[in-house]
């Protein structure tokens, strides 16, 4: 189980990908795309990401690099291999400013159907003041201080899946199901201060989290999916119900 105040990284990209495709919020480098023109959607992501990060007031867009996030709670069942409850406070996201989308499908002449998009980054690191307890695997861990958790070359999914809302004669894409993916090369953790800052005790176990980071993150990743999944198909579904489908894209 696990509860959570959870705001992330992805799910401020949804919103990103939906600033630089909405028309009344666009600024003079970004134009609006043709629906299904996924190059052009490409490269608005691309332009913000890369270019918007500091924030962007003419079309309402805050910094993203760095990201500041809300605290993530996370508590795992203690019938889990990795069993934990951890807390990470004050997180701040760098590494957003080099994503970049790689493939984009659907968000054609319609809302429905399925649609996907596929961003990449070199790195994506977390910094917090964390605070863990329990059992990873098979060794107890407990500790508070900084953290720094990193995904090593990210490659990150969203799916959605939608139909079309008819509403006063204007058509709206309608969210049935969002999820969101992610698919790391690799999981980078760094705890300090662990076990009350006992340094070889402290070492050992970050030693052995990296060389565990595959058990480990198949264990965290359900939670984080679901919770950042449910927080962003929030954030989506606000833009779609209250913008037409064709002041995003342009359909012709
Ligand atoms: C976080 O960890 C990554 C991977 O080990 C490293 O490249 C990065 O410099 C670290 N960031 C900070 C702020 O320590």
């Amino acid at each position: 189980m696990y509860s959570s105040k959870l705001n992330f990284v992805l799910q401020s990209i949804f919103v990103i990908f939906l600033i630089s495709c909405a028309t009344a919020k666009l600024s003079s480098d970004l134009k609006r795309c043709v629906a299904g023109d996924s190059k052009c959607i490409i490269k608005n992501i691309n332009t913000v990401f890369g270019e918007k990060n500091q924030g962007d007031e003419s079309f309402g867009l805050s910094q993203t690099e760095p990201f500041k996030m809300e605290d993530i709670i996370i508590k795992q069942d203690p019938a889990n291999p990795v069993a934990i409850y951890l807390a990470l406070k004050n997180p701040v996201v760098y590494g957003t400013k080099n994503i970049r989308a790689r493939k984009v499908k659907g968000f054609g002449k319609t809302p429905d159907g399925r649609h996907e998009l596929l961003l990449h980054a070199p790195y994506i690191s977390m910094i917090s003041d964390y605070e863990i307890d329990g059992k990873v695997l098979i060794l107890p861990i407990k500790g508070q201080g900084k953290s720094n958790i990193t995904l090593v070359e990210p490659l990150m999914k969203m799916i959605i899946d939608a139909t079309s809302r008819i509403e006063d004669g204007k058509t709206y894409l309608n969210i049935k199901d969002l999820r969101v993916e992610c698919k790391p090369k690799r999981l980078a953790m760094h705890f300090e201060n662990l076990f009350n800052g006992d340094k070889a005790l402290g070492e050992n176990l970050n030693s052995f989290l990296n060389e565990n980071w595959k058990e480990i993150y198949n264990e965290m990743k359900r939670p984080w999916y679901d919770a950042i999944g449910k927080q962003m198909k929030e954030g989506a579904t606000k833009i779609f119900n209250t913008t037409p489908y064709d002041e995003i894209f342009e359909i012709l």
